[in-house]
């Protein structure tokens, strides 16, 4: 009898872990329009991660650019999470945008490349 509850409490416990397994976000830097050109868009397009706990920052010389705008968490087949972050911007040829994506303790900086 004593067995048997154990085991009943044993395959609750692995029921959450075996839905979805950790994985690392895969992103793409880019900008809405091509180039270096005025009133462009910068955007951050982060796809297949899980858990959901995620922080993208969208950086012009590693400083965190104000006023971005993040989707809804949305997710994709095999609970994998995507997200898009992007913010209104005029690129300075000396300057570095980046996005910087911290996923499960780890971050990672994507470099904009403005000739794309
Ligand atoms: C990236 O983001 C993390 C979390 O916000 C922060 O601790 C780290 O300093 C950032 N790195 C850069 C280069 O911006």
């Amino acid at each position: 009898m004593k067995t048997c509850v154990c085991a009943i409490l044993v395959c609750l416990l692995c029921l959450p872990a075996s839905r979805a397994k950790s994985s690392a976000p895969a992103v793409q830097v880019y900008s809405r329009r091509p180039g270096d050109v005025k009133d462009n868009t910068l955007v951050c397009h982060v796809t297949g991660f899980y858990p959901p706990d995620i922080r993208i920052e969208l950086t012009q010389n590693k400083r965190e650019m104000p006023g971005a705008q993040q989707t809804d968490l949305a997710f994709e087949e095999n609970w994998h999470y995507h997200l898009i972050k992007h913010v209104p911007f005029t690129p300075h040829k000396e300057d570095t945008y980046a996005c910087n994506v911290t996923h499960m303790g780890r971050s990672s900086i994507y470099t904009w490349e403005p000739d794309m």
